[in-house]
């Protein structure tokens, strides 16, 4: 028997994927009028079939979930027909896409909000920095702390995402719990100060989490769910001041409801981030990575390795079990035919970062494949 790595199938619940590359999600700001997908990204997403699975760009799930300009909803019947350009043109292509659930709570602006108001959060603390709105940067505003009455609302409203995905043609979906938007901020005790049930103990501070992927899992299976992580990543201004405790609690609990995959954002191999030390590793001495190993012994599912993976540490920790998936971002973007180039070996084009967010096809979909 051969040994494992990146172009061996997987059965990834109820999906036979041909390979275990995945395209992670990747914010690229270029919806139509209404926040409406176009034909435009439908052929974005064609281009890049050859992936096991793609996950979708994150997707508002209301109105007021939206933190930046030009990214796609989920809420709307105008959203819904245009993501059903993208799987269509996808299943056209023979490939498979789940799509990313986001709300961005604090990540966001009154000018970006409906009738101005001001974002929410679990907690009214501003973050650091300034946000990306119609009118250019402006600095975050302190955003409004959700009552508790209102957190059914906001599980709600995932609920409906995932509903309006089912009507779009997705093979399923992926909650997006990372990267500092909403339920990262209720996971993350910098951002999440709350007394109620939602806040305090990391049982609590899980609390959102759990029950937004309750709801979502009530609408697909759970085969065709999963969830996406990023302990250690400080992106927008978050942090937890035992992120060990936090993310192996969340982790557990999520373990239990029996969704099909964790999507883990590991520390970065190049910088790992500066987290505080963990109370067991005691004080002064480095903490425990919070890499796909870690997580592996809490989670039953597939477990999806993410940053700054190349094709020998991709293979390498499918090797070594930790991982049962990889996925890449930035080589997506510029190689809209990875896969294969992952075959070969490359060569890979280089991604330009100024066609990340924003603008038209140039830096979209016009990197050439390979052989042209
Ligand atoms: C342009 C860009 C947009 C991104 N948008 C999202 C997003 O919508 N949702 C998400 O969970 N992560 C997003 N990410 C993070 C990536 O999914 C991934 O975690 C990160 O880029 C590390 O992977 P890489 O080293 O293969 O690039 C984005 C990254 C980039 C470069």
């Amino acid at each position: 028997m051969s040994a494992i790595d990146l172009f061996s199938s997987f059965r990834l619940g109820a999906l036979d994927l041909p390979n275990r590359i995945v395209m992670a999600p990747m914010t690229r700001n270029r919806a139509g009028p209404g926040n409406a997908p176009t034909p435009l990204n439908a052929t974005y997403y064609a281009q890049r079939v050859g992936a096991g699975l793609i996950v979708s760009e994150a997707s508002q799930v209301s109105p007021q979930g939206l933190g930046y300009p030009g990214t796609p909803g989920i809420h709307s019947e105008a959203q819904i027909a245009g993501w059903q350009l993208v799987t269509e043109a996808v299943h056209a292509a023979g490939g498979r896409i789940f799509l990313q659930l986001w709300h961005v709570g604090r990540i966001s602006h009154p000018s970006l909000q409906p009738d101005g108001a001001l974002p929410v959060a679990p907690s009214a603390i501003a973050p650091v920095g300034q946000a990306w709105t119609l009118d250019g940067m402006k600095p975050y505003v302190t955003p409004r702390a959700l009552d508790t009455a209102e957190l059914p609302g906001i599980v709600a409203q995932f609920r409906q995402g995932a509903a309006n995905a089912k009507a779009a043609g997705f093979d399923g979906v992926e909650v997006h719990a990372a990267n500092g938007y909403l339920l990262d901020q209720f996971l993350r005790d910098k951002t999440n100060r709350r007394t109620d049930r939602y806040g305090g103990s990391a049982e609590n501070r899980a609390r959102l989490l759990i029950e937004v992927t309750e709801a979502v899992a009530g609408v697909w299976s759970g085969e065709r769910v999963g969830v996406h992580l990023s302990p250690t990543n400080p992106f927008n201004d978050i942090a937890d001041s035992d992120p060990e405790q936090t993310f192996a609690t969340a982790v557990r609990a999520l373990d239990r409801l029996g969704v099909s995959y964790l999507h883990l954002v590991e520390p970065d191999p190049i910088e790992p981030a500066p987290s505080l030390p963990s109370p067991a590793s005691g004080a002064g001495k480095t903490m425990t990575p919070l890499d796909a190993a870690f997580f592996r012994p809490l989670w039953r599912g597939t477990l999806i390795a993410n940053k700054g993976y190349d094709l020998a540490r991709a293979n390498a920790v499918l090797q070594r079990g930790a991982a049962d998936l990889v996925s890449f971002a930035t080589l997506f973007i510029a190689n809209p035919d990875l896969p294969e180039r992952l075959r070969r070996s490359g060569p890979f084009n280089a991604a330009e970062r100024k066609t990340f967010y924003g603008g038209s096809a140039a830096g979209y979909t016009d990197y050439p494949p390979l052989g042209t």
